[in-house]
Parts: structure tokens; sequence; C-alpha cells
């Protein structure tokens, strides 16, 4: 078996390999290159890999799906940081400020063809039923994403409508490259649920992960800007439950900078951030954390592969609980 590092750095390698490809048209291409040269957990792919590696060795037969969910991966990127008015991303300028948002625009599109293609080169007896996961997969983030951005303007939005919202936009991937990862090693359908059923709780403690480091992380590790959130308004675990459980005084303050329109950005995130630590969402979101993990535990158990073979998934899982990037 791979460890994480090893599958990661074998990912790696066929980026870098597949960047060398020669291409006209640099302004389209270039900013493919520019997000994929910066880095980034590999997650997804890595996911991928280890759930093949649960049942077999052979794990290059996996590589081009895996390096298809990281291009698409990286292609909502490009196109999120556009619609959440972000600056930056893993520490260097978003692909629309670095260039502009036309840019941003067509050469997601391309990335996103660039995941297809990859997709199709999987083995050809798996391709219908991974064709079939990936589309669904993609339309599910799409529905994440235009709630999230739904979501900015209104003050009412349930915990229950967060949780499914960052349900679709960051955990059915997380669980997709799982169960992908399962089928193309030939797993048994219930092995194949079960992983997908960890994947969406490993995905729902990370995008609350990523929440809570959008307000307390540090952007020399975090890479993005810490106040994106508060900026424009996105309706995370905190800001709903610190609506939800602060004092009359509070939630009013609270309820200013939502509604506010001419203000210093610093002042705001300031002032957000002060009211989230005396209302304690902070401590609120790091135990939903925990939950979520334990929940990913469970669906793992239930995974029909000898524990020991299970131990470096659970290993990555649990590394991913304690991060600042
Ligand atoms: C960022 O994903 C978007 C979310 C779903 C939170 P990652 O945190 O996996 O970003 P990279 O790929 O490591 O930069
Ligand atoms: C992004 O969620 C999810 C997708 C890109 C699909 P966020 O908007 O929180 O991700 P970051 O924080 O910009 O990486
Ligand atoms: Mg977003
Ligand atoms: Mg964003
Ligand atoms: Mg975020």
């Amino acid at each position: 078996m791979y460890t994480s590092e090893e599958l990661m750095q074998r990912v790696e390698n066929t980026l870098t390999a597949l960047a060398n490809e020669k291409k006209t048209r640099p302004e389209l291409y270039a900013p493919i290159q520019y997000i994929l040269s910066l880095g980034g957990k590999r997650l997804r792919p890595t996911l991928l890999l280890m759930a093949y590696n649960l049942y077999r060795d052979d794990v290059d037969r996996a590589m081009m799906p895996a390096v298809a969910l990281e291009m698409y991966h990286n292609f909502t990127l490009m196109h999120d940081d556009v619609m959440d008015r972000a600056d930056f991303r893993r520490g260097k300028p978003c692909v629309h400020k670095r260039w502009d948002e036309r840019v941003a625009i067509l050469s997601g599109d391309a990335m996103f063809l660039f995941s297809y293609k990859r997709l199709a080169m999987c083995e050809p007896s798996k391709l219908a039923d991974m064709l079939a996961l990936f589309n669904q997969t993609a339309f599910e983030v799409f529905e994440g994403q235009h709630d999230d951005l739904a979501f900015e303007t209104r003050n009412d939005v349930s915990e229950a409508e967060y949780v499914e919202m960052i349900r679709l936009k960051t955990s059915v991937l997380l669980a997709c490259a799982l169960k992908m990862g399962a089928m193309l090693a030939d797993a048994s359908l219930d092995d194949m649920q079960h992983l997908y059923d960890f994947g969406q709780n490993i995905g729902l403690a990370f995008q609350l992960q990523d929440d809570y480091l959008d307000v307390y992380g540090d952007f020399r590790t975090f890479g993005k800007r810490i106040g994106g959130d508060i900026l424009c308004n996105k309706k995370t675990f905190m800001l709903i439950n610190a609506l939800q459980k602060s004092s009359d005084a509070q939630r009013r303050e609270l309820q200013s900078w939502l509604d506010a329109t001419d203000y210093v950005p610093e002042e705001k995130i300031a002032a957000v951030t002060r009211l989230y630590t005396a209302v304690g969402v902070d401590k609120m979101a790091l135990k939903r954390i925990d939950e979520y993990y334990a929940a990913a535990l469970e669906c793992l158990r239930r995974v029909s592969v000898a524990e020991e073979r299970k131990q470096l998934l659970w290993q990555f899982a649990k590394s991913l609980l304690g991060r600042k990037s």
C-alpha cells in the first residue's frame, strides 16, 4: 500500500507531466497552469487513489480519473473566486486578479473540459458508471454553489439548509472521489456506498473547518484573505448560530453589520469576529467538526476491508482535522 504522501507525489508528478504538453494561446491555458502550480492539498485525487488502494495496488490505473477530479476542483475554485470576490488563492493572486474576470471565465470553462478529457481515459468498461457519477456530482456542486450565493442575501437560513448547502458544494465531490476509487477497483456496491458516506461526513467537517479558518485562520498558511466570508455575508454555521444564540444587543449589532453598505472592511471583520467569539460559536463549530469525524469513522468501519488496510485512510482523514491550510 502507498502512503498519502506517496500518492500525492504521484498526482503531482502526473500534473507536472501534463503541464508540459505544448499549447498555443497562452492567454487561455496559462491561467490553468498557474492555478495548478500554486499547489493545494490535492485532497480529492489522493482520496480517490487511497480508496482504490484499499483493494488494489496498481494505483496508476486510477490516475486519470484522479487528475480529472483535481482539474474539476480547480475549475470550481477559479469561478468561485470571481463569485466570492476573493483576491487570494493559495497565497497568490486569484486568476481573475492576476488576469481579469473574462480570462477566469474562459480558462475555467476549458479546465472543466479538461476534467472530462481525463475522466474519459479511465478503464473503458467503467466509463458509463464513472461518467454518471461525475455528472451527478458536478451538478450537485453547482447547486450548492447556487445556494451559497442565494443565502448571502437571506437572513433566515437555517442550520439544516446550511448543512445541505455545504454537502452539495463540497462533500459530494470528496464522496465521489472515494466512490470512484472503489468503483475502479471493483469493490462491492455496499463498500462503494460506505465510502461515499464516509466522504460526505469528512466533507461536512472539512467545509466547517474551512469556514472556521476563514475567520480564525492565518493568511500565511490558509492562503486566503481572512474574513472573506464575513464581508460577503456568507451564511456559515457560525453566522447562523451567532444570530440564534446571541443576546438582543449582540443580535442588533450583528444585524447592523449585515445591513451595512458603507463600512471599513477591517472594522466589519474585527467586530463580527469579536461577536462570534463572545457568543462562543467558534467552540460550537469545532465540536461539530469532531461529531462529523466520528460519524465518518463509523462509515469507514463498515467497509469490508481488513482494519489495517483502512488505517492510512483514517490517518489521512484525521490529519485534515488539525489542518491550518
Ligand atoms: C477549497 O478546497 C474549497 C473548499 C471546498 C473548502 P481545498 O481546501 O481542498 O483547496 P486546495 O485545493 O487545498 O487549495
Ligand atoms: C467553495 O467554498 C466550494 C467550491 C469551490 C465548490 P468556499 O467558497 O468556502 O471555498 P474557498 O474558501 O473560497 O476556498
Ligand atoms: Mg464560495
Ligand atoms: Mg470562495
Ligand atoms: Mg471558504
